[in-house]
């Protein structure tokens, strides 16, 4: 069983990665992380509450940061809606949250793991980057850090840059040169990483799981969700622990811009014409078939 801790800002996609990665027994989620990214903390945190209450799992949760370290903190609730996750009827939650920061909650983890770490983040790298630099010895048991965040291609707040790492460039910077194994899923695949008008339509036919994800996808952007699909940025990294191979990779150097028009904006020099050095594995392409037909039958077996 690989030992993972989720980062993450819920948010519509992460809820459904969530959902997928607490309940595949070939993973072990030794806790989660929330910050603030989609929605405040208190949101994200209520949210990652609800998930953990609807599987009823006792997996641990801790908050982490309400800020980025030097950015003014944006949300996204023009994507993801006021709380979140909105449009379905979560019981109010009484679950316990760790006392303490999440970035010291998870350093006791990995820790105290016999077994070395991922880390998974799926929101703005704010606890990740604390967690790295507060507690440099956590890294001798970090298998890998896998990040949704970043584009090749342009971005998704502005021309240029990805949310996640828009939100946090500073933390995103420390954590892709901490000197660990980082896999990184940008724009360039996750915006392909499409669920189709059938594939929601049918995954509303799976269960009270997937009848909750329904329900969420279908506040997803404002509801208008039967465009050419909907985008499961988050899920791109759970799916890679599972089947990697549905993803093509390139070893590459990444840099963030840290300020000014270009904040965020992630420059990858794919064609070595900067340095030989490489500081990420980068997904270039995903089998589009292979990963729909993945995430459903991951639904599928949910509740
Ligand atoms: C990322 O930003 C958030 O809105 C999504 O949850 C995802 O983590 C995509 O840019
Ligand atoms: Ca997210």
């Amino acid at each position: 069983k690989r030992k993972i801790i989720i980062d993450t800002d819920p948010g519509i996609d992460d809820a459904a990665a969530l959902s997928i990665a607490l309940n595949n027994p070939e993973l072990e989620v030794l806790m989660l992380s929330t910050v603030a990214g989609n929605v405040n903390l208190d949101y994200t945190t209520e949210n990652a509450k609800k998930i953990l209450d609807f599987f009823e799992k006792d997996t641990p949760l801790a908050r982490g940061n309400s800020l980025p370290l030097l950015r003014e903190y944006e949300d996204a609730s023009q994507f993801h809606g006021e709380t979140g996750m909105n449009g379905y009827d979560f019981p109010t939650s009484e679950r316990h949250v760790l006392p303490q920061h999440s970035a010291v909650a998870m350093k006791e983890m990995i820790l105290k793991s016999k077994d070395k770490v991922t880390l998974i983040t799926i929101g703005p790298l704010t606890n990740a980057a604390l967690l790295l630099s507060m507690y440099p010895e956590v890294k001798d048991k970090i298998e890998e850090i896998v990040i949704m965040g970043g584009s090749t291609i342009g971005g998704n707040t502005n021309t240029a840059a990805e949310f996640n790492i828009k939100v946090d460039p500073h933390a995103a910077q420390m954590v892709i040169n901490s000197g660990l194994p980082v896999t990184i899923f940008g724009l360039r695949v996750t915006t392909r990483a499409l669920l189709s008008k059938a594939d929601i339509e049918k995954i509303k036919e799976l269960g009270e799981a997937g009848e909750m994800l329904h329900s969420l996808f279908s506040h997803y952007r404002g509801g208008d969700i039967y465009g050419p699909g909907l985008m499961m940025h988050d899920i791109c990294t759970i799916c890679y622990l599972l089947e990697p191979e549905i993803f093509d990779y390139q070893e590459t150097q990444l840099e963030v811009a840290l300020d000014g028009p270009a904040a965020g904006t992630t420059v990858a020099d794919l064609y070595s014409r900067y340095t030989e050095e490489k500081n990420v594995k980068l997904a270039v392409d995903i089998d589009q078939q292979k990963f729909r037909d993945w995430v459903t039958a991951e639904i599928s077996k949910l509740k």
